[in-house]
């Protein structure tokens, strides 16, 4: 009999995914700065319940415990970012010790345990300090973003070899710009753009700032690409779809990797584009982060600033715990897709499951729905690898339940549970099933190999 071949590739990266403001908590502590994140939270309707990160997982103070947890996972990596509000409470000027001392200490116990740490620069949390002179609307950010970036390149520049620019740019632009679902929750359409070139522009600086002063830095962006499908195939609900989908999967990709804007963003956004501005977004990166979750249904919709809305998906869609559609398919073709348009090995920088997962009176915490979707979802991409995607890492989202940004604390993503607000951590049997899959997968076990049959996913 001979053994069975792993379909991962040597070298395949398994980790977890989480971002500063989600689990850190210590919002007021050691010098910290506001975000435009604390102030969203206390406008009011911002957030559902009137949840702020104040205090989150703690894990400023239980930090430890979290890389614990990973090592307890096995996994080899794990993705985190840095709340720049933390390590320059108002965004620029005079660093806070304190607070690049905590990502120093992070870093050197994830490197003890042999976690090798991929340092995201902004997870959306802009000191409030920037806002306040113009935010990404202003050009200026370039050069604020550019400082924040040299400042951590040198600090662990000499430990840390992967890098990310930004996550998931259309979030922040899109939902904090013209559609008010996330902070600073302005809506209107020039700011809108000048967010999305300059966004563009400070992740070109942020590449030319890494090259510089990190050798043998490991460089990507990562984007959330979701296919957009018309809710229902009439010509409106088409043109709405085609423009969310430049403003969802097109204008930071094609400028950043291909050095253009897709053709209804370009006509809009050349006053705000100066000479020799599409050269500096498009510096070479080395991989293509993917955040995937499942498709957008996009409907016409005029009551909003750019005419289109989120649509429902068809009534028959099977979905996961927050109402997110479940289409595996969807994410094979993404891969795909990007594979052929983008040309650039891919790291999953997230993918993952929500639910209002709870302590069973057995003490654990069973999260079914969430192993269904997982072993559907690394199905795809196993079918998405055989059929030509350069798949070389996989991160969950989330290590922790963490702040589910305007849906507060009620959303759980974790494969480890925590207890609001005593910030007990339960590992739920998806950790399990998680810590299985990466020690089957390195071993190339067969619980990687041929085909899967996946459990019906929780309805
Ligand atoms: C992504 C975000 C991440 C988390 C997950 C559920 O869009 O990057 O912070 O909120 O969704």
């Amino acid at each position: 009999m001979t053994a069975p071949t792993s379909p991962y590739p040597p070298g395949f990266v398994w980790g977890v995914s989480t971002s500063a403001y989600q689990i850190e908590g210590a919002a007021a502590e050691d010098g910290r700065g506001p975000s435009v994140w604390d102030t969203r939270c206390r406008t009011q309707g911002g957030v559902v319940n009137g949840d702020t990160g104040d205090v989150a997982c703690d894990h400023y103070h239980r930090w430890e415990e979290d890389v614990g947890l990973m090592a307890g996972l096995g996994v080899d990596a794990y993705r985190f970012s840095v709340s720049w509000p933390r390590v320059l409470p108002r965004g620029r000027g005079a660093p806070n010790e304190a607070g690049l001392d905590f990502y120093d200490r992070l870093i050197d116990r994830l490197l003890e345990r042999g976690i090798e740490p991929w340092l995201c620069l902004y997870h959306w949390d802009l000191p409030q300090a920037l806002h306040d002179l113009g935010g990404w609307s202003s050009r200026d950010s370039v050069g604020w973003y550019a400082d924040y970036a040299a400042l951590c390149a040198k600090r662990y520049g000499d430990r840390v070899k992967r890098w990310i620019t930004f996550n998931e740019f259309s979030v922040f632009t899109l939902f904090g710009y013209a559609i008010p679902w996330a902070a600073p929750g302005i809506v209107d359409r020039t700011q809108h753009l000048r967010a999305i070139h300059h966004a563009n522009l400070a992740h070109g600086a942020g590449v030319e700032v890494l090259r510089d002063l990190v050798p043998g830095a490991s460089i990507g962006a990562i984007h959330n690409r979701q296919a957009v499908i018309p809710e229902t195939d009439t010509p409106e609900n088409r043109a709405a779809a085609a423009l969310l989908d430049e403003h969802w999967n097109l204008v930071f990709c094609d400028p950043q990797i291909l050095g253009h804007y897709p053709p209804q963003t370009a006509a809009l956004i050349e006053p705000h584009v100066q000479p020799g501005d599409m050269a500096r977004i498009a510096r070479p990166v080395d991989w293509f982060g993917l955040n995937h979750y499942g498709p957008i249904f996009a409907k016409a919709d005029p009551s909003r600033v750019w005419g289109y809305g989120w649509g429902d998906a068809p009534p028959d869609s099977p979905t996961h715990g927050v109402g997110w559609a479940i289409f595996p398919d969807a994410f094979r073709d993404e891969l795909l897709t990007i594979q052929t348009r983008y040309r650039l090995p891919i790291v999953v920088t997230e993918n993952g499951c929500g639910g209002s997962d709870v302590v069973a009176s057995d003490g654990a915490v069973h999260d079914p729905h969430r192993i269904a979707y997982l072993t559907i979802y690394n199905a795809a991409m196993r079918d998405a690898m055989a059929r030509g995607a350069d798949v070389r890492g996989y991160f969950v989202w989330s290590l922790l339940d963490n702040f589910e940004w305007g849906s507060g604390y009620g959303q759980r993503f974790g494969v480890v549970h925590v207890d609001f607000p005593t910030g007990t951590r339960t590992p739920k049997d998806s950790a399990r099933w998680y810590a299985d899959l990466i020690r089957a997968a390195r071993q190339g076990g067969s619980a990687t190999t041929g085909a899967v049959t996946p459990p019906a996913p929780a309805r």
